[in-house]
């Protein structure tokens, strides 16, 4: 048996409960983890609130899916992106179904080894920021010499997405709300605050203007200030504005497109290479049992945190 947090209805946090399951021995192809931390995404609580529909046969939905922690069973041909698998190895967990659990039974394909280097919590949360943030750099073609605005500088992904930029040798301007500008320098970007007047203060700090955008926020406001400082729109990427990416005619990456699937899952292991050797940094900012899922959704939604949640089953 484990202990799993599934959503039993489409609604707000208050959908959230924790019940036991049933854990099959791993078949062919599969690898039994014990979960020691578990990442938390925004995307765990859409996926329930009715954002992306109401499929009741789709419940009880199960949550997350990323985590690290150690394999305690191995079915037969068990090959990870890292080689073969063994009981005992420490392993991240990527792209899974139903990763806010105690165990978690899942494609071997799915598991990538740990570095040692890394923590239980980093490790967690480290892929769907890190995968998405390469992802949109990919997307823009960000390169040495240009100028790069990032929407969302301090968050999960946008912190990411300056640190690899930067090491890309793009200048990096980035926005935030005045309390994290500290964060943003500290990784090399020039900060400036989001809202009103944004377009303004992008053009005061960057004279000769901006190569590419990336937007990891969402709003009208990061979408129309990049569309009015860029030349080329396909050097514009979003990761939550779906809808003013299919009017307006510039990319997005994520939401289901397997090209951003393959992409990422080709980068994997050497995204978590990085990390393991301190190339760039993936911030917890805070930890909650996993029978508290449903406050930390809550609060992720409210607060948006510098840093990532991580629930500790
Ligand atoms: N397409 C994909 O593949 C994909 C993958 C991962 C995430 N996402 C989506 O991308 C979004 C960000 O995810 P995340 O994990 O990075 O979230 P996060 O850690 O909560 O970061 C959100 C960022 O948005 C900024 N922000 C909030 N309101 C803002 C506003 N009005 N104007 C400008 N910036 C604002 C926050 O800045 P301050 O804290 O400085 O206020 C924060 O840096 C979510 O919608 C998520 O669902 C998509």
């Amino acid at each position: 048996m484990t202990r799993v947090a599934v959503a039993t209805s489409f609604g707000g946090p208050e959908v959230v409960e924790i019940v036991d399951r049933a854990l099959p021995k791993p078949a062919a192809g599969q690898v039994l983890v014990e979960v020691r931390a578990i990442g938390v995404n925004p995307i765990d609580y859409k996926l329930y609130s009715g954002a992306f529909g109401t499929d009741e046969s789709s419940l009880p939905l199960p949550l997350g899916s990323e985590a690290a922690g150690v394999v305690v069973a191995v079915g037969n041909a068990a090959e990870g992106a890292g080689g073969p698998i063994s009981v005992g190895d420490e392993v991240i967990v990527s792209g899974a179904k139903g990763a806010y659990a105690e165990k978690i039974l899942v494609p071997a394909d799915a598991v990538l080894p740990k570095p040692a280097s890394l923590d239980w919590n980093v490790a967690a949360g480290l892929l769907v920021v890190a995968g998405t943030a390469y992802d949109t750099l990919e997307t823009v073609a960000a390169s040495s010499g240009d100028t790069v605005l990032v929407h969302g500088g301090a968050g999960g992904v946008g912190s990411i997405v300056v640190q690899l930029a930067k090491a890309r040798g793009a200048t990096v301007i980035a926005t935030a709300r005045a309390e994290n500008n500290d964060a943003l320098r500290k990784y090399g970007a020039v900060p400036i605050e989001y809202g009103e007047g944004l377009l303004d203060r992008v053009r005061a700090v960057a004279p000769d203007g901006i190569d590419a955008a990336i937007d990891t926020v969402g709003t009208d406001e990061a979408v129309d200030v990049s569309l009015e400082l860029l030349t080329d729109k396909a050097r514009l990427v979003t990761i939550a504005a779906f809808e003013r990416a299919a009017n307006d005619g510039f990319p997005s990456v994520g939401g289901g497109n397997p090209q951003s699937a393959e992409r990422r899952k080709k980068a994997a292991l050497s995204l978590v290479r990085q990390a393991g050797e301190g190339d760039f940094e993936v911030v917890v900012a805070k930890t909650f049992p996993l029978a508290d899922t449903a406050t930390a959704h809550a609060e992720l939604k409210r607060d948006h945190p510098r840093g990532k949640f991580v629930l500790i089953p």
